[in-house]
């Protein structure tokens, strides 16, 4: 894939420094799918689909360690590391699971057919080269070992994101502001770059709703994004002033319709 202009999404001295200096806006995020319907929680349903025993298993982009957590309560792997870019996120995993370091997908410090499992959860929208990191983890799989990616699917947050752009003033009379950019490695898009080292891909979707009857989870959640969107409003407009907007629309919506709605749509790539 052309690597393109860098931006905030993947920026790697801003992710690490600010989006996810530590876990606060991760957290953040996650709190809200505590309305979805039906009330499936995605990490379990994700690690579903692979096998009770993962052998030696890497979760890249591993975050405060969310998987890493329930994998090792589950038993399921033998031997477990963990690789993120930011350091502050590393210092939240209990050392005790995994073995930790501060690594770059794109090219990670780990001897070829080390793992038997690789995991890559709602991270390759953030890396600048998503082909070569998707070759690293070919490079470190087994022969016969699994690649488990997570990543959302086009209409995940659909009506959140037209709020978000009916909040910012449209100063240009041709180009409405896009404050979150469209992924770069969404459900539709991952199988055909998996598919370039990968044999087999399987995609499995998990499409829920939000149901939101309050409006300050829905206003956190933007809250979290600041440092993906900022940059992206049209110059004089503040990032205050949208989520102010932001507010009103979804507090006019829950009192109409009695809750803020938005499809939520996310999945799973089983790659051998
Ligand atoms: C959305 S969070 C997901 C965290 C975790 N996988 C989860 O699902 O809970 C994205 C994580 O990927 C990390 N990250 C971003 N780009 C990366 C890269 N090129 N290499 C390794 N980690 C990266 C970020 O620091 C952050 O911790």
């Amino acid at each position: 894939m052309e690597r393109q202009e860098l931006d905030s999404f993947y920026d790697q001295t801003r992710l690490r420094s600010e989006a996810y200096a530590d876990s606060k806006n991760l957290v953040a995020r996650a709190d809200i799918y505590r309305f979805a319907v039906p009330d499936i929680a995605f990490p379990s349903w994700a690690l579903s689909h692979l096998s009770n025993n993962l052998g030696v298993s890497l979760d890249v982009g591993c975050g405060p360690g969310f998987y890493l957590r329930k994998i090792y309560e589950a038993g399921s792997s033998n031997q477990l590391f963990g690789v993120d870019l930011s350091d502050g996120m590393l210092r939240e995993v209990q050392s005790r699971i995994a073995s930790l370091c501060v690594a770059d997908a794109q090219s990670l410090p780990f001897g070829d057919k080390s793992f038997d499992t690789v995991l890559c959860m709602h991270v390759l929208y953030h890396v600048p080269d998503i082909a070569l990191a998707v070759a690293e983890f070919r490079r470190v799989l087994k022969p016969d070992g699994y690649l488990l990616v997570a990543t959302n699917g086009p209409r995940h947050q659909q009506r959140l994101r037209e709020v978000l752009n009916e909040a910012v003033p449209d100063t240009t009379a041709t180009s409405p502001a896009k404050v979150w950019p469209e992924h770069r490695f969404d459900l539709d898009k991952g199988q055909g770059i998996l598919g370039t080292h990968f044999h087999s891909v399987e995609r499995f979707d998990l499409a829920r709703e939000l149901i939101v009857p309050e409006a300050e989870p829905v206003v956190r959640y933007l809250a979290s994004t600041r440092s993906l969107g900022e940059e992206r409003l049209p110059e004089g407009v503040t990032w205050d002033e949208v989520q102010q907007t932001f507010r009103g629309i979804v507090e006019r919506e829950i009192e109409e319709k009695g809750a803020f709605r938005t499809p939520i749509h996310a999945g799973v790539f089983v790659c051998k």
